[in-house]
């Protein structure tokens, strides 16, 4: 995280406060990335927490917990089973490699601007460092362009293992994806027997079933990350039972999947219960928040997408609007983004709405 010259340094996070070693205080529109649904040491995710660590931070064996985790995500995605690691780059990574595996093709085809973590075939491929065989097995499209997809699916149709989408694509521009894309990107993935892998590190938060569910599209396989670690890190990759069949020990030419911590009590005891706080009506009312402020900084003249619960101003002066908001007192994302908490009152959001008017004014 780099704000020129230098960024400020955190010293304290409560609720939806976060305090810096200046002994500024902000509230926290960035909540580590939109990871913090409920904000800074919920009471209840720190002590489920606390009560898994003393009870041991780590074992050799699985624990209830990541059954509990697992059996949750399932209920509220419909999608039947799930394996953890320790970001959402890993999940996208073992998508990829679920993808690749089951299809027995090499292609990924994705969507220009949208980011879905560090590893090589989601890097930006002019980016040093890549080999020159991951290059050629991503094909990266301007999302949206149906001629394009439909154009690259008949050429390379046969090739393609998976087609990888961010329904809300942050460093885009955070747009919602168009509904009849979504869908069609659905048909063109069966007519060619290529994966539909949906990435919902950021976006699992816009519904309570994440935000495939909103449109209505059933994914083949889905990543997550942020919101389930409950404030620690975390990753998981869901899909169906066929799918995931390949990384179960034993199971005829396995594919790799390991991790020291990965499922760890502690991720999984806060996850599980960030989860569970973060119910139905939870979900609702935090986008409702979302859509009021949204609507009230459109009204005063600041332009700003979305959907829900995330906001993203779209300014062309960062960070100098980064310097703006943070000394108005609020922490946004370096490109303007906006991730509300649970821990916000309707005072709290008065007061964003204020400062944002204030700052992008300024
Ligand atoms: C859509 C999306 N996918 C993947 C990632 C990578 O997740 P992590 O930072 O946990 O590795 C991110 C992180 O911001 C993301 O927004």
């Amino acid at each position: 995280m780099y704000v020129p010259p230098h960024p400020p340094y955190a010293a304290s996070g409560h609720g939806s406060v976060l305090v810096d070693e200046n002994g500024h205080s902000v509230i926290d529109c960035n909540n580590n990335y939109t990871s913090l649904i409920h904000g800074h040491a919920n009471a209840d995710v720190l002590d489920a927490a606390l009560g898994a660590a003393r009870r041991g931070t780590a074992f050799g064996l699985p624990t209830r917990y990541e059954v509990d985790m697992a059996e949750c995500l399932a209920e509220r995605t419909g999608i039947q089973q799930w394996r953890f690691c320790n970001s959402g780059t890993e999940a996208v990574l073992m998508m990829l490699r679920a993808a690749r595996a089951y299809t027995g093709r090499d292609l990924i085809v994705r969507f220009e601007g949208s980011y879905h973590g560090t590893g090589d075939e989601v890097a930006d491929q002019s980016s040093p460092g890549l080999a020159e065989a991951t290059r050629g097995s991503v094909i990266v499209l301007p999302q949206g362009d149906l001629q394009a997809l439909t154009d690259t699916m008949s050429r390379l149709g046969d090739q393609t293992a998976a087609i990888l989408i961010d329904l809300m694509p942050n460093r885009a521009g955070l747009r919602p994806a168009n509904p009849e894309f979504v869908h069609e990107l659905r048909k063109l993935a069966d007519e060619h027997g290529a994966l539909l892998a949906i990435d919902e590190v950021i976006s699992l938060r816009l519904h309570w079933g994440g935000f495939h569910r909103h449109y209505g599209v059933e994914p083949d396989l889905v990543s997550a990350g942020k919101i389930i670690g409950g404030g620690f890190p975390a990753g998981a990759l869901g899909g169906s039972a066929k799918l995931l069949e390949s990384f179960r020990p034993g199971a005829d030419r396995r594919v790799m999947w390991g991790g020291t911590f990965t499922a760890n009590p502690v991720t999984m005891a806060a996850g599980l219960t960030a989860m569970r706080l973060y119910d139905e009506s939870s979900v609702a009312a935090l986008n409702a928040a979302g859509d009021r402020l949204r609507g009230q900084l459109l009204a005063a003249g600041v332009p700003v997408n979305g959907f829900g619960s995330l906001l993203r101003i779209q300014a062309t002066d960062m960070p100098s609007l980064w310097w703006k908001l943070y000394n108005h007192g609020i922490l946004s994302g370096t490109n303007g983004l906006l991730a509300l908490s649970t821990a916000m009152s309707e005072e709290h959001i008065s007061r964003i709405r204020d400062a944002v008017i204030a700052a992008t004014n300024a």
